[in-house]
């Protein structure tokens, strides 16, 4: 990123999203821990449960693994941060679709948090790319 407001708001971003995992991990692990393998086999996680019984292991609604190309990076900041905000509203709607499953007002409160973070961080992705606009459009004087 060319000036250090945009490294900064990247760092602080980057900082929360992994603190969001470890929400999100801590939500998955104390609906699992006492979980019943009935209750297992009910909503359909029985698969989950031969390859990784209760413990944590990142993958998508379909079962597919977390993986490091889920990632995306051009090296060009603005497409960068176009991505970044497409990313964010990505996770907001996913965010929404898990509310709109769930039924336990506990996670539901989980959820609504995250997905308001989400919208956040959109917003400041936004404010980053009219700043770094600004910045590639100004003349340079040497
Ligand atoms: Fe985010």
């Amino acid at each position: 990123m060319p000036i250090p407001q945009a490294k900064a708001v990247l760092t602080d971003i980057g900082t929360e999203e992994l603190a969001h995992m470890e929400i999100v991990a801590a939500l998955v692990y104390n609906l699992l821990k006492d979980a019943k393998l009935e209750d297992i086999k009910r909503v359909g996680l029985d698969g989950y449960y031969a390859d990784h019984d209760r413990a944590l292991y990142f993958v998508n609604a379909d079962g597919v693994p977390w993986t490091a190309s889920y990632i995306q990076s051009k090296g060009d900041p603005v497409t960068d941060l176009h991505e970044d905000m497409a990313a964010e509203q990505k996770a907001r709607s996913t965010y929404e679709w898990l509310i709109n499953l769930a039924d336990d007002p506990d996670v539901i409160d989980v959820l609504r948090f995250l997905r308001e973070r989400e919208v956040v961080h959109f917003q400041r992705f936004g404010e980053t790319l009219r700043l770094v606009h600004e910045f590639l459009d100004a003349r340079k004087y040497y």
